[in-house]
Parts: structure tokens; C-alpha cells; sequence
């Protein structure tokens, strides 16, 4: 893993714009001063386990009340409100269907086609206790790990409910990745069923999602996965195993709409999540059950301050975990309407969202700088065709947002009368850590301003010590919180080291480490930088380069490859491989599709490299380790500044630079 935190964009040092919050926002939100929020800051700073003991308290509906908040006795392994019992799913329905939030708004969901579906609180719940009932014929019980490969379908929110309902973990697999990447997925967390759809429609064309299932599946490489569930969305024809798969609406919508809710111990599995590091395979994120239930809560409840009349709209794929916890999870436990859209704004109709705005009158509005850079690029006429003027917040997540796509989003999306709240945070921490709250904290573009009440973050050297404002660092949270991830699925060993290892403070203490360098301004605002570790943010997809590298080399032609980041102004980074070939292979245009297709195939288009370079040898170290700093600056065209001494073969240099 190197570590050069060399992300430093001279626009935002600069940044001096500061917005505060009107008089009108903060008097009618929660927290409506920074005052206010300075307080929450002490006493959870003071006494952490009063200060969340009473928000679980107050916050959540216990099925059993715990006895303990917090158990720290054997870091970096927390365990949070043991005693407890807690369902998410009741906490996201149940506890909604008495008086008139039973008759409100649970979920709006858009279909690309223009088809349209809503749900009541009332009608969700009944459709998550069918669906729970239908996993239990299945032969699913509590514990059982369930996948999801799903298209944005209503079905895709209403199975994680479900699964949650019966206490049988899921494990959503975002549905671009391909069936070897899923397939990866189904055997590391040895998957008992598959929830699937036939297909999707994506930017006018029918994508199907069976075969890749079947794919994924085929020649007993999954023993483990007994049954599949289909969900019909596109009405392709597609094939199904008899006796291990069927169809949603035939075993579905048969069953009983009454499912009791099973009573999950606070830190039973909620959830795996895989995401990526810089070394090996994918990673199963654990979140457990009521940590992550008061965290999404509460944190979608703080950012987004939300009122009973908002309707709410989060961009993000149920497949991240922006998808969890902000369209399903902390939407629902916090009685809010949901809006979910299976398309994406596309030539056909590059008004999309905005047209989405206007029909549901969405208030507040979530996605990602990726998407605010490439409307800005086709300019302002398109949004300005549409009545926004129902919108009263906007949020931003995934990526560090430009000074300038913040300004452009503030102004034409919000009419220069929205806040934007730029939430930093990460699959690992269940929730957002760092963001303004829209009552209480002036914002600057590009900063996510202060870390959330409870969260102790800083910005430290490699040995932990806070380093001096303005200064580059890496970026910490020094306290256990509820919603932070329990373990790497079956590998406790890389989750320590990982994470809680790699900065070690004289004073033994542990502190958590995910990789993004950040530092703070003279006012004590964050500025995140972005990874300064080998994993890459591409339009806001997380990236490991070795799980690239490994896709190039596992091709026949490629005998050595290095992966690379290089900014990009619409995706934030692009993928640049550095390719040296087997011996008697040809570099020439064929051979660039075909391991472009390889990668597409091993892992996803999302992973594709946006260009591919070949050459004789790469930079190394006369230890034989691959300087990727020097291929980062020759992707990007830069100079390569800095020491090269140890650089074991030096003309490489100048071979890569033709
Ligand atoms: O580098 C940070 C970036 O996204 C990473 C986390 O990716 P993932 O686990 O896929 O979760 C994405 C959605 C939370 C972080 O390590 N990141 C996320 N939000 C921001 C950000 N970088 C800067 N500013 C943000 N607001």
C-alpha cells in the first residue's frame, strides 16, 4: 500500500465563500445553531454512552431494552447495546402503521419506461412480510445469508426488508458488477439464495441479469445457493432451473401478508456489503443490526433534518451503501417518503432528474458531484426547463465535490435558496460522518465542514499526532461509533490490519483509518482529498487497482500490469493501465477491446480502463515493487517530480514517457 497524499487541488486551499444558514432554515430545524450543535458535540464528548444510550432510547423501538451501550473491551471488535432485541424492518414499518403515517407515502418508485409505483407504509409493510414469508418457504431462516443482484425495482428494498424481517443477513451485489464478480460474492459469503430479477432497462435498452445468475451459478460453483427468486421486470424470456428457481409473482404473491418480526440480538448481522481495498479481493463489509438501525437513523435524521411533508429522493444504487442506508434504511426508520428511479438521465431524455423533481415535488435531493460535473458540462438550459422550486436541501456524496460543480449545483439546481450538505463518509461506517447540518453549519464550497455530533475525527501523521491546520493527513475517527462496520466477513486478521493497525498512536490506543487524506482549515472545516491509498474513485465507484491488475493479468496476452488513477474532470478519476505483454503477444488496437472486454468480464464495465498503455517494463524498486507514483504523473502528463533514486532500471523511465 503506498501512501503519498498527493490529491492537493489548489482551488479549494483557496476557497474563502462561506454560507450560512438562513434565520428561517435554523429556526425551524432540529439543530438549528452551531451553539446547538457544539452542545450535542460535549455531551457526547462527555459521556458518550449517555449521549447514545439515550438517542437509541428515544430514537429506536426496542423489542427488548439493552443493558449495556457500548463494549469496547476488546478493540478494534465493538459491541454496541447488548441486551438488546430490535427488528430494523419493524422499526422501518411496524412502528409507522398506527395513526396516519399508516396511509403515507413509504416509497415512490419511477420506472425508466415512465411506469410508476407507490407504496403506503400500510401497503409496504404487507408486501415485506409476504415477500419475509416467501423466503421462510424457501427454506431461509435467521442467519442465512441472502444475495441480492437487483435492478432499482421496488422489489430490490422490499427483499432487503424482508431478509431483515426474518433475520437472514443480505448481501446486495450492485447490478453492473459481472456474474464473476458475483459469483466471487455468492461463494465468500456463502449465499443460501439469490434474489434476482430478469432484467432491467437502462438508458433505453433492456439489460438482463438472469443469465449472469445462471452464469454465476453454473457447474456447481456455488454449492451453497439452493433457490433463486425472479423478479419479472422486462418480460425477456429467460431460463429457469425447476426446483431451484421461481418467480416472484407466483410465490410471492400467494403468501400470507402477515410475518412477525424476529427478534434480533443488537449485534446479529444485519448485513455484508463487499467493497474494495488496495490489496485482494473484495471485502465483506459486516454492519450489525441495532448499530446500524440508530445510525442511519439518526444521521439521515441530523443531515437531512427531515419533516413529515418532504418527499426525498437519494440517486445512489440500493447496490452501494449509499443505497442502504439512505433510500432504504434511514428514509424508513425515520417514517419519511422515499423516491427510487431504476434509470438515469440519457440522451433520450437529459432532463430526467429534474423531471422527477417537478412530477414528485421532491424537497430534498442526494447524488453525487460525478453527476452534478456532467450536467453542468450540457449546461444549465436543460434543468431550467423544469419547476424545482419544491426543492429545499441538497446533498452531495461519494466523492470529494469542486468548489465550483458545489457553487453550480447550489445556484441552478437550488435556485441559490437550497443548502448542500457534502457528506463524507464511507461503506465502512454505516453512515455519513462529516457533513453540514443545514440548520446550523455555514457551509464552504468543497468542505464537508465538521464531523457529525459523537464523531471524534481528526486529521493525524503516520504515528496518530494531530497534524497543524492547514497541513495534509490522514484522515481518522478516533472513537468507536454505532454504525461503524464489526469485521471483514471471515477475516478478522485483515479487518485489524486494515483499519485499525496501519496508524498506531504511542499511546496504544486504536484509531480508524480508511484511507482518504483530508486536512482542516484555519476555522476547523475537513477537506477531504480523496484516497491516498491504491484504491480509485471512479464517478463516485470505488475501485481497488489490484482487483484490476488482476482482471489484466489473468488474460494470456498480459504478463505484468499496473493500475492508476488519473483525475478526470467529469468522473473524478479514470482508470490507466500500464501493460507489459507475454513474450511473442502484439500491442495493437484488437488487443486493447479484448482486455477491455476482459475486464468488463472479470469485474464490470464500471471498471473498463479508460485507456491502456503497453510497455517493455514497469517502474520498479530494486525490490521489485511497482512505483506507482511515477506511473500516476506519467498518466496524467505530469512531470515526474520527486525521488527516483530507487528506482531500479532508470531508462524504463524514458521509454514510458514516448
Ligand atoms: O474516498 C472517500 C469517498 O468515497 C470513499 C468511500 O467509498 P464507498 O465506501 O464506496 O462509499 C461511498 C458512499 C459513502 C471514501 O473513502 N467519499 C465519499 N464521500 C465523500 C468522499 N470523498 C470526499 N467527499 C465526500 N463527501
Amino acid at each position: 500500500m503506498s501512501k503519498d497524499s498527493s490529491n492537493t487541488i489548489e482551488s479549494i486551499l483557496q476557497e474563502q465563500r462561506v454560507f450560512p444558514p438562513s434565520n428561517d432554515l435554523a429556526s425551524q430545524s432540529r439543530i438549528g445553531s452551531l451553539s446547538v450543535y457544539k452542545r450535542m458535540v460535549e455531551e457526547a464528548s462527555n459521556d458518550p454512552e449517555r449521549f447514545w444510550g439515550d438517542f437509541a432510547r428515544s430514537e429506536l423501538q426496542w423489542i427488548k431494552p439493552f443493558d449495556s451501550v457500548l463494549d469496547w473491551s476488546n478493540p478494534p471488535f465493538a459491541r454496541w447495546f447488548d441486551g438488546g432485541k430490535i427488528n430494523i424492518s419493524s422499526n422501518c414499518l411496524d412502528r409507522h402503521l398506527h395513526g396516519s403515517r399508516a396511509e403515507k407515502l413509504a416509497l415512490i418508485w419511477e420506472g425508466e419506461p415512465g411506469d410508476t409505483k407507490s407504496f403506503t407504509y400500510k401497503q409496504l409493510h404487507k408486501e415485506v412480510c409476504r415477500t419475509a414469508n416467501a423466503l421462510k418457504a424457501l427454506g431461509i431462516s435467521k442467519g442465512d445469508l441472502v444475495a441480492l443482484y437487483m435492478p432499482m425495482v421496488p422489489e430490490a428494498a422490499i427483499a432487503m426488508l424482508a431478509c431483515a424481517r426474518i433475520g437472514a443477513p443480505h448481501s446486495v451485489v450492485f447490478g453492473g458488477f459481472s456474474s464473476e464478480a458475483l459469483r466471487d460474492r455468492l461463494i465468500d459469503g456463502e449465499a443460501k439464495a439469490v434474489i434476482t430479477a430478469d432484467g432491467s432497462f437502462r438508458k433505453d435498452k433492456t439489460v438482463l441479469l438472469k443469465p449472469a445468475v445462471d452464469a454465476a451459478l453454473a457447474d456447481g460453483a456455488c454449492p451453497s445457493v439452493e433457490s433463486v427468486l425472479v423478479v419479472r421486470r422486462v418480460n425477456e424470456s429467460v431460463q429457469m432451473n425447476s426446483g431451484r428457481d421461481f418467480w416472484w409473482h407466483e410465490l410471492v404473491d400467494s403468501q400470507d401478508e402477515e410475518c412477525q418480526p424476529e427478534p434480533m440480538e443488537s449485534e446479529d448481522r444485519l448485513f455484508v456489503l463487499y467493497t474494495s481495498g488496495s490489496t485482494g479481493k473484495p471485502k465483506g463489509v459486516v454492519h450489525t443490526t441495532a448499530g446500524y438501525n440508530l445510525w442511519s437513523h439518526l444521521t439521515f435524521q441530523w443531515i437531512f433534518d427531515i419533516r413529515d411533508e418532504d418527499v426525498y429522493w437519494c440517486t445512489a444504487d440500493v447496490g452501494w451503501i449509499t443505497g442502504h442506508s439512505y433510500i432504504v434504511y434511514g428514509p424508513l426508520s425515520n417514517g419519511a417518503t422515499t423516491v427510487m428511479y431504476e434509470g438515469a438521465p440519457r440522451p433520450s431524455n437529459p432532463g430526467a432528474f429534474w423531471e422527477l423533481i417537478q412530477k414528485h415535488k421532491v424537497s430534498i435531493f442526494y447524488t453525487a458531484p460525478t453527476a452534478i460535473r456532467a450536467f453542468m458540462k450540457s449546461g444549465r438550459s436543460i434543468p431550467d426547463q423544469y419547476d424545482m422550486s419544491s426543492l429545499r436541501l441538497l446533498g452531495t456524496v461519494g466523492e470529494p465535490i469542486n468548489p465550483e460543480a458545489w457553487m453550480w449545483y447550489r445556484d441552478v439546481i437550488g435556485g441559490n435558496r437550497c443548502p448542500v450538505v457534502d457528506t463524507w463518509w464511507q461503506t465502512e461506517t454505516g453512515g455519513v460522518m462529516i457533513s453540514p447540518l443545514p440548520g446550523a453549519t455555514p457551509t464552504k464550497p468543497g468542505s464537508a465542514t465538521f464531523p457529525l455530533p459523537g464523531i471524534e475525527a481528526d486529521v493525524v501523521d503516520s504515528q496518530g499526532k494531530s497534524v497543524e491546520s492547514d497541513e495534509g493527513g490522514y484522515l481518522v475517527i478516533k472513537k468507536p461509533w454505532p454504525g461503524m462496520m464489526r469485521t471483514i466477513h471471515g477475516n478478522e486478521k485483515r479487518f485489524r490490519e486494515s483499519y485499525w493497525e496501519y496508524i498506531q498512536p504511542s499511546d496504544g490506543s486504536f484509531i480508524y483509518f480508511a484511507g482518504d487524506g483530508a486536512r482542516r482549515d484555519l476555522d476547523n472545516y475537513f477537506w477531504v482529498m480523496g484516497r491516498v491509498d491504491d484504491v480509485i474513485n471512479v464517478s463516485g465507484h470505488r475501485l481497488g487497482t489490484m482487483e484490476i491488475e488482476s482482471a489484466l493479468v489473468s488474460h494470456p496476452s498480459v504478463s505484468e500490469a499496473a493500475v492508476v488513477g488519473r483525475p478526470d474532470e467529469l468522473k473524478g478519476e479514470s482508470i490507466v493501465a500500464f501493460i507489459t505483454l507475454e513474450t511473442g503477444r502484439v500491442a495493437n488496437d484488437q488487443l486493447v477491446d479484448d482486455l477491455s472486454e476482459h475486464v468488463s468480464k472479470e469485474i464490470g464495465r464500471i471498471a473498463r480502463p479508460e485507456e491502456i498503455r503497453f510497455s517493455d517494463a514497469l517502474p520498479k524498486t530494486r525490490s521489485g515493487k511497482i512505483m506507482r507514483r511515477i506511473l500516476r504523473s506519467l498518466a496524467s502528463g505530469e512531470e515526474v517530480r520527486g525521488d527516483t533514486s530507487t528506482l531500479e532500471d532508470r531508462s524504463v523511465l524514458d521509454k514510458l514517457r514516448t
